[in-house]
């Protein structure tokens, strides 16, 4: 009987084969729409070079940390989002609660985002590169009726098909096979567009006057409070880039056995990220300043990688619709395995709630975030508004729930969390199980004073920032 129970258990218990399929899955959470999108637009927008070293910086200490903290509870309570924080601490279960409605809103539109890049992967294929290129393309899109929820509707699919399929089955293989190929089109891309060059009314730029934009910071036009601006900017960044707070690499975190080494994988997974920003902004920035100069770099959020390099890709002629392919192909997977992470949560902690099985979780919940992104989609048309956020902003229904959850959820529930690991339970909690099985967790003593001071401040800073605050200051 005990045997039996025992080889229940394990079956029972889903779990990464290894530290590998742990750190590629991770990573892929990780490596999103944010290290592909917003990382170039912002190191664009803060004149390069400057903003790369800060966010370094702060990858190497608070980034650390943060990730650090998610994977260990992980690991330590064996339990998704929901459940963890209960398991550490009965009167700080609230906070999982809080930290599962954030994948709640993200998947709402982040699969509306999917399928925008599934679309214009499709068109790529179908199309003359001259079609996407058109003023208001975009915008003609997006609004219209039906064609963005269909292609929400295939991305979310596949997103439910890899989840459906399990931890070992579905994520890991996925993860393993996506990853490295990512990476290597990535370079790949990168090193090519270093190569082009282009003339516009006399003017001449190449791939060299590229790297010099991204790399080369401009000090002239720094100033403290354009620093200032510019290091909330880097840490807001790197928090939603690691996919912390948000009970995705908690959940990540329980799926890992015991004979990890945590230290590594994190240190890993950090530079995993973190070289795919740098070099997608390599693959980005220099691009559109050789083909449309400051104007082109100047569309923002959005814009950039819809409006911006489209128009690129026209301007390079017949490879244009090669290229347009192959970036957008590589995007869906970045956007895929994160999409997927955050699915996982979700049933995850479903499946721990409720006590029901994966598949048939998966479908529920796969049919539960269709219909509510169909609502995200229709934020175009039939139920456009614009609102003035506190932080400044403008936006309608996918910004409003973007500000929501990443503005405003994500600093308070890693704030907590620094509150509850720092000075509740202490560090040593967290330690312990970094040092599992006799390895040193060589980072310690950072690691204590971040969490404790650094770390509070900080995100006490960006949630200000939020809340419109610190913008009363600046002026
Ligand atoms: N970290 C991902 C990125 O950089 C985004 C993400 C957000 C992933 C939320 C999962 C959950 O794009």
């Amino acid at each position: 009987m005990d045997n039996q129970n025992t080889a229940l258990n394990t079956k029972k218990k889903a779990s990464f084969t290894g530290s590998l399929g742990f750190v590629l899955a991770a990573a892929g959470s990780a490596v999103g729409l944010g290290n592909i999108w917003r990382f170039p637009y912002l190191a664009a927008k803060h004149g390069g070079g400057l903003f790369i070293l800060v966010y370094i910086i702060l990858a190497l200490t608070f980034g650390f940390a943060l990730l650090t903290t998610d994977i260990a509870i992980g690991r330590k309570t064996g339990k998704s989002a929901l459940q963890a924080y209960g398991a550490l601490s009965k009167k700080w279960g609230f906070l999982g609660a809080l930290s599962f409605i954030v994948p709640a809103i993200i998947l709402t539109y982040y699969s509306v985002v999917g399928g925008w890049i599934t679309k214009y992967a499709a068109d790529y294929i179908i199309n003359d590169t001259s079609v996407m290129a058109k003023d208001g393309y975009f915008t003609s899109f997006i609004t219209s009726n039906i064609s963005p929820i269909v292609f929400t509707f295939i991305f979310l699919a596949v997103t439910a098909v890899i989840v459906f399929f399990g931890v070992e089955k579905g994520i890991e293989k996925f993860s393993k096979f996506v990853m490295p190929g990512l990476l290597v089109l990535i370079i790949g891309i990168a090193i090519f567009s270093l190569t082009l060059s282009h003339t516009e009314n006399g003017v001449t730029r190449n791939g060299l006057d590229g790297l010099a934009r991204y790399f080369v910071p401009d000090f002239s036009k720094v100033t403290l409070s354009s620093f200032f601006q510019l290091l909330l900017d880097a840490t807001g960044q790197l928090f939603y880039s690691l996919s912390v707070a948000m009970g995705i690499m908690i959940t990540y975190g329980s799926y890992v056995k015991k004979d990890v080494n945590l230290s590594k994988s994190v240190s890993q997974i950090e530079i995993f990220d973190t070289a795919v920003a740098i070099l997608s902004g390599l693959m980005i920035v220099p691009t559109v300043f050789i083909f449309s100069g400051e104007a082109g770099l100047e569309n923002s959020g959005a814009g950039l990688m819809f409006v911006a390099l489209p128009k690129v890709f026209e301007a390079m002629g017949v490879i244009g619709k090669y290229v347009g392919i192959t970036f957008f192909i590589m995007v869906i997977f970045a956007a895929l395995t994160s999409s997927v992470s955050i699915m996982e949560t979700i049933v995850a902690s479903c499946m721990g709630f409720f006590k029901t099985t994966r598949k048939k979780t998966s479908l529920i919940i796969a049919a539960i975030f269709a219909t509510a992104s169909v609502v995200i989609c229709l934020g175009y048309n039939v139920l456009y508004f614009e609102l003035t956020l506190p932080n400044g902003a403008v936006g309608q229904l996918l910004d409003v729930m973007d500000y929501l959850s990443n503005s405003v959820l994500m600093p308070i529930i890693s704030l907590l969390t620094c509150i509850l690991i720092g000075w509740i339970l202490k560090p040593k909690s967290i330690i312990e199980e970094m040092e599992v099985g006799g390895v040193r967790f060589k980072k310690k003593t950072l690691y204590i004073a971040i969490v404790k001071y650094i770390a509070p401040v900080m995100l006490a800073l960006i949630l200000a920032q939020a809340l419109g605050i610190t913008n009363l200051l600046l002026k």
